[in-house]
Order: structure tokens, then sequence, then C-alpha cells
């Protein structure tokens, strides 16, 4: 079946006890909710994965990493490794995020490589997607998107392929104001849809959660979250206040 998520990506943001204090009132209200088939996942930077993790363990969220490298050790200054996320009981991390793409100049290929290692170590990878303006403009933005996935997921085997969670996000829709428009996503997560189905099968490609980011708040989660093929979000801004998290949560 197919897990709905609200993901919220903290990106480079709060100190310690700015964190302390978000994680803490997300769980104090996630506690009052029933949440059935959704699951809602927090992502804070590297710092602070122990003090969420160690909340997740009494309450009703599970903790995701923003980052990871290939590998599972060696001589690579500054970089966290999948096994060293297990090891903390991370159960989720995003890859490929545009801002990673933009600033550290991430591929394709260097993505796979992340994709083989969170799934070696059993963590959910959380797959970013999406074309910048330019490429919409042009009408390119599925040709973008389709080698995105066959560059990087479209090497997986079935069992892989059947744990990773998608999320589409139009890069210029991140941080801006300006969401995808409801039919926009819904017509992207349909293609990514088929072409989950193409490659696998029908009934995989109807398992995949695929989540959409890109200025996503407590006003249009509604509507973006009622289309078919669109099962959650990943959100950044509005992640980072409870009531505008939590909004989004019961928008689901
Ligand atoms: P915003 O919700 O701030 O647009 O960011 C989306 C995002 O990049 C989530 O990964």
């Amino acid at each position: 079946m197919r897990t709905k998520i609200v993901a919220g990506n903290w990106k480079m943001n709060k100190t310690f006890l700015e964190a302390e204090e978000l994680v803490a009132q997300v769980a104090e209200a996630l506690d009052t909710r029933k949440l059935d088939n959704k699951t809602v996942v927090l992502c804070p930077p590297f710092p602070y994965l122990e003090l969420a993790t160690d909340i997740a363990k009494d309450a009703k969220f599970s903790v995701g990493a923003q980052n990871v490298y290939p590998d599972d050790s060696g001589a690579f200054t500054g970089e966290v490794s999948p096994p060293m996320l297990k090891s903390m009981e991370v159960e989720y991390c995003i890859i490929g995020h545009s801002e990673r793409r933009k600033y550290f100049a991430e591929s394709n290929e260097f993505l796979a490589g992340k994709l083989d290692g969170l799934l070696k170590h059993d963590i959910i990878p959380i797959f970013c997607c999406g074309e910048v303006l330019p490429e919409r403009e042009a009408k390119k933005h599925f040709k973008v998107v389709e080698k995105q996935l066959n560059e990087s997921l479209f090497h997986l085997k079935k069992n892989e392929m059947s744990r990773v969670v998608v999320a589409y996000e139009p890069v210029w829709a991140i941080g801006t104001g300006v969401n995808a428009t409801p039919e926009q996503a819904q017509e992207m997560h349909a293609f990514i849809r088929s072409l989950i189905a193409k490659k696998y099968s029908k009934k995989l490609a109807d398992d995949v959660t695929i989540l959409y980011g890109g200025s996503c708040n407590a006003k249009n989660a509604k509507e973006l979250f009622s289309n078919p093929d669109v099962d959650g979000g990943l959100i950044g801004g509005a992640s980072l206040k409870a009531v505008d998290f939590l909004a989004i949560v019961d928008a689901l």
C-alpha cells in the first residue's frame, strides 16, 4: 500500500535550542492526533539527529537526514555515511535535492551511488527530482525529470525501487512562494508513476510514494494533496514553525 508522507526539510536552519523546541512542539501536537496511514518525517541538520531520534522513540514521527555520502567509511572529511545514520536510528534520507545539485555539483551518477549506499543499510531514500524554470519554459520538464530518474534510480532492482520515496520539487517553486499548480503537480506525478510502471510494473508504481515539494504551505497543501498521484509533501520553509507544519500534516 502507498504510504502518505509529510516530511519537513529544515535545511540549514535552527540552533540546538531552537531545534529542541521545534521537535518537542511537533511531538506533543502529534501525540493527540490519529495518523492512520500517514507518516511524519523530520529532517533536521546532522548535529540534531540524535536529539530527534531520542524524542522519536516515544513519538509519532520518524527521522530523516538531509544528505549522505555513498561509501560506508573512509577518508572523506566532513562527510556522513549510511551506516552512521543507521546506527543513529535514522530511517529516511533526502538525496538529490536541487540545492545539493546546484551548490555542490552533485550529478545523477553520484546520486545513484548514494541510493545504493542507503538501500544497502535499509534507509529509505527520499529522491528529489525537478526542473529549473528555463527548462519548464522550453517545455523540457518531462525530459529533464525522465533523465534524472533514468540515471539515478532505474538501475535499482525491483525490491530496491519499491523502498524509494520520490519527491517532485520543481526548482522554480522552491522557496519562491510560487507553488506548482495542483494540475502541474498531478501531471508530473502521474508521468513519474508511468515511467516507474514502464520500467518495473504497474503494481510497484502504484505503491511508490511521490511527494510534492516547493512552496507548499498550510494554505495550498489540501488542494495539492487532493490529487490522486500526490501522496504528501516535502516541506521546506513551512516546516520551521510547528503550527504551519502541523496544518500541512492535517491537510493530508
Ligand atoms: P520550500 O517549501 O521552502 O519551498 O522548500 C521546499 C524544499 O526544498 C523541500 O525540500
